[in-house]
C-alpha cells in the first residue's frame, strides 16, 4: 500500500505567488515517487493550486454560516482529503470533540476523507466511519522540534489500531523531518506522515518523502 504523506501549510505563505512556487516545486520533486502526496494549503489558494487537501471544514453543507467552508464545496472543487480536529484549532478556535466529530461525519457523507488529528485515544469517536484517516500528533511534538520516542509512538499506533481496526490508515505528525521520518514509518509502523513546518521547505519535504519511499 502507498504511504500517505500530507503537507499542512497552516497559515502560510502570505502571497499566492509564493504558494504557487512552493506547490510547484513540491509537485516537481515528487513526480516519480510512488506515494500519495496531499498538500493542504490555506483555503484561498485551493482553487488556483488544484490542491487535494484542506486544513479544516464546517459540518453543514450550506446555509447562514458566515465565514464557513462546507464539505460539499470542497468535494465539488475536487478535493479528496480534509484535516479535522488539528490541535491548533482545538486550542485557538475552541473546537471540541463534539464539533470535530460532526466535521468527520459531514466530510464522510460527502465522500471526503477526514484526517482526524488526535493526541489521545479518547478523541476517536466510537463509530469512526470507513474512509477516515487518523493522525497521531503528540502535543509536545507539534511545531517544537521535540520528537516523540519511537517506542511511545509505536505503542500509540497499536492502541489506535486496536480501537479503529486494521483498515484505517494511521499517520504520525509532530516535528517530522528528513532525519526522523524513516523511524516513524519503518520503526514505528505508521502508514504515512502529517508534516507541518517542514512542508514549507520544498527540498526538506521532498527529502522526507524520498527517505520513506526509497527503502
Ligand atoms: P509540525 O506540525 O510538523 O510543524 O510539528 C505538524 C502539524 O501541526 O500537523
Amino acid at each position: 500500500m502507498k504511504l500517505l504523506i500530507v503537507a499542512n501549510w497552516k497559515c502560510h505563505p502570505k502571497t499566492l505567488r509564493e504558494a504557487k512556487l512552493l506547490f510547484n516545486s513540491i509537485i516537481k520533486g515528487v513526480k516519480d515517487i510512488d506515494a500519495e502526496v496531499v498538500i493542504c494549503p490555506p483555503f484561498v489558494y485551493l482553487p488556483v493550486l488544484k490542491a487535494t487537501g484542506a486544513q479544516d471544514v464546517f459540518w453543514e453543507n450550506e446555509g447562514a454560516y458566515t465565514g464557513e467552508i462546507s464539505p460539499a464545496m470542497l468535494k465539488n472543487l475536487g478535493l479528496k482529503y480534509v484535516i479535522v480536529g488539528h490541535s491548533e484549532r482545538r486550542k485557538y478556535r475552541g473546537e471540541t470533540d463534539v464539533m470535530i466529530n460532526q466535521k468527520v461525519k459531514a466530510s464522510l457523507a460527502q465522500g471526503l476523507k477526514p484526517i482526524l488529528c488526535i493526541d489521545k485515544i479518547s478523541q476517536i469517536p466510537d463509530n469512526l466511519g470507513k474512509g477516515a484517516v487518523i493522525a497521531y500528533e503528540p502535543l509536545f511534538a507539534i511545531g517544537t522540534g521535540q520528537t516523540c520516542g519511537i517506542e511511545k509512538a509505536k505503542k500509540m499506533r497499536l492502541a489506535i489500531k486496536r480501537r479503529v481496526g486494521a483498515k484505517t490508515l494511521i499517520l504520525y505528525g509532530g516535528s517530522v523531518s528528513s532525519h526522523n521520518a524513516q523511524e516513524y514509518i519503518m520503526g514505528a509502523g505508521f502508514q504515512g506522515l502529517l508534516v507541518g513546518g517542514a512542508s514549507l521547505r520544498p527540498k526538506e519535504f521532498v527529502d522526507i518523502i524520498k527517505n520513506v519511499c526509497y527503502r
